[in-house]
């Protein structure tokens, strides 16, 4: 039988997504659930993180199970063992993998060779499991995602593609501003059909939003391109001008880590308006739904 992955939004049944997310809700006032008793999961960093390492292993040890914490350095992965061999390997030893890469091709590789289900937990591509516990954070302050206006100001990255992909999944609407430098992958925007619209322009995005979000402007992996990210995503600052455009109850997301100043002023960030802690604590919630399904 074929692992439940969970790599991408768009890979999923938006049926399922939805049980999900109500398991979020759901695990989010229950810590009796413990249905990885006896099981193990490997975690797997080839990038810095702070929420996703401690947001799954606390999750796992409360679902009962065994986190298995692993930087990619540290790993024969690091000198060159194929993903599909460390796959291999993997699947005879634990019940799940988690991965952070790089490259969102190594991941599908890992998938396509394990015996167990592998979790996105970041790629260039794609981080399917922060847009769910946005929708979750969302869904806490506005009661639903239906129909609602979300906003995305900035970089056109591996986090905007996953709330795309989301925006057809939940039916709302997400309307991007970014340089055309760095608009999103055609396909992935293509993939949401009148569920997201881009422009170059942050006050077309922002106008009449219901959620406002953005990203760091540097990812991990584009260290070498910052001073040019710096000059092109500058006109895109979420800032109190920005927010006035949008609804006046509109909510602020950030997925963490931030940059005050640069992507975000502390005084969005910081002020009344902002989401953003409530969102990292929601990653436990949600991946404790995302675990659940995936062993199931
Ligand atoms: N938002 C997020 O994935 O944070 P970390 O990089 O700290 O895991
Ligand atoms: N877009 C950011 C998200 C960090 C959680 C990055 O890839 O570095």
């Amino acid at each position: 039988m074929t692992p439940k992955h969970f790599l991408d939004i768009a890979a999923i049944d938006p049926g399922v997504l939805k049980e999900i997310l109500a398991r979020s809700h759901a695990l989010k006032k229950d810590l009796s659930a413990k249905p990885l008793a006896d099981r193990a999961v490997a975690m797997i960093f080839e990038k810095s993180s702070t929420r996703t390492r401690v947001s799954f292993e606390r999750g796992i040890w409360q679902l009962g199970g065994q986190p298995i914490v692993m930087a990619a350095g540290d790993m024969q992965l690091g000198r060159s063992e194929t993903p599909a061999d460390t796959a291999r390997v993997l699947s005879r030893l634990v019940d799940a993998i988690m991965i952070r890469a790089n490259r969102h091709s190594d991941v599908q590789e890992l998938a396509a060779h394990a015996t167990v289900p592998v979790i996105n937990g970041l790629t260039d591509r794609s981080h399917p499991c922060q847009i769910m516990a946005d929708l979750q954070t969302v869904e806490e302050a506005a009661g639903t995602l239906q129909d609602l206006r979300m906003a995305w100001l900035g970089d056109g990255n591996n986090v905007c593609h996953s709330f795309i992909e989301a925006a057809r999944a939940f039916n709302f609407h997400l309307s991007i501003a970014t340089p055309a430098e760095r608009k999103p992958d055609e396909e992935i925007l293509a993939g949401a059909g009148n569920h997201a619209s881009w422009s170059a322009d942050p006050k077309i995005a922002a106008k009449g939003a219901d959620i406002v979000v953005t990203d760091t402007w540097i990812s991990m992996g584009d260290e070498d391109n910052k001073p040019a990210l710096l000059s092109l995503l500058g006109p895109y600052q979420v800032d109190g001008a920005l927010m006035s455009l949008a609804q006046p109850e509109a909510r602020f997301l950030h997925c963490l880590p931030a940059y005050r100043g640069m992507e975000v002023t502390a005084q969005v960030i910081d002020g009344p308006q902002s989401l953003v802690f409530d969102e990292a604590e929601n990653r436990l919630h949600a991946q404790k739904a995302i675990l659940e399904w995936c062993l199931s």
